[in-house]
């Protein structure tokens, strides 16, 4: 037995606070009858609980996609830096939602965040080869024999093995960058590896999703379309 509203608050449905309101609004009935008190105690197992009439699950897997600006360091909490924690709306904040891999603070782009452990685990794991794309402005141009050096896997110059990657130069001091894993300051490193200081740098797809027009700062929640394609 729990709460009606705790119930409703991890279903998605608001904050404590709005919870409270609703509830107090006549909008939610458990098993047919509307319900006010949100002390009562119910059963998610067996009692039927609506909002407007919608039938509520307990919980709700939910993925969330962020164009993270510079400036925010991909934690949960920092005692210094401004977290990607505090981009999250108000309404989000009860979801617990972690974020899917790092983006470094000055690096901006996609930046994933979920409430599903087994999902965040698998999109993080080598094993996976999620590809992300970046974009980068660096020092220098990149010539055929670094795209063949990305190819065959770069060293990195603590001695680091990378997995083959892919380098396309767009022009002067302008690549993409495809890999299918994390390491700390990855892309920085393999192109610093080549010579190439990364002065800028972007997460455009990560497997099969682009940032499209998702203006920076913004989030956008993932259908379930997206969620499924992000699995297979
Ligand atoms: N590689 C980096 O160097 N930084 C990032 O934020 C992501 C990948």
């Amino acid at each position: 037995m729990e709460r009606l509203d705790k119930f409703l608050c991890d279903s998605g449905v608001g904050t404590r606070s709005q919870v409270k309101a609703i509830l107090k609004s006549g909008r939610v009935a458990v098993d047919g009858k509307t319900e006010k008190d949100s002390t009562r105690k119910i059963d998610p197992k067996t009692n039927a609980v609506t909002l407007d009439g919608e039938v509520l699950g307990g919980y709700r897997r939910i993925v969330v996609m962020m164009n993270k600006p510079a400036g925010f360091v991909t934690a949960t909490e920092d005692k210094s830096e401004r977290t990607v924690m505090e981009l999250l709306p108000e309404e989000m904040r009860h979801l617990d939602l972690k974020p899917v891999g790092r983006l470094d603070k000055a690096t901006e782009g996609l930046l994933l965040f979920t409430n599903d452990g087994d999902l965040l685990h698998r999109l993080i794991s080598p094993r996976k080869e999620v590809s992300k794309v970046y974009y980068a402005k660096h020092e220098g141009t990149a010539e055929e024999a670094d795209v063949s050096a990305f190819a065959e896997g770069i060293t990195l110059r603590d001695g680091t093995r990378c997995l083959p990657a892919k380098l396309e130069p767009l022009g002067p001091g302008e690549s993409l960058i495809t890999v299918c894993e994390g390491k700390y300051h990855q892309v920085r490193r393999m192109m610093a590896s080549r010579n190439m200081t990364v002065l800028y740098l972007e997460r455009r797809e990560e497997g099969p999703l682009t940032l499209g027009d998702l203006p920076r700062g913004q989030l956008r929640e993932l259908s379930e379309a997206e969620i499924r394609s992000l699995e297979s």
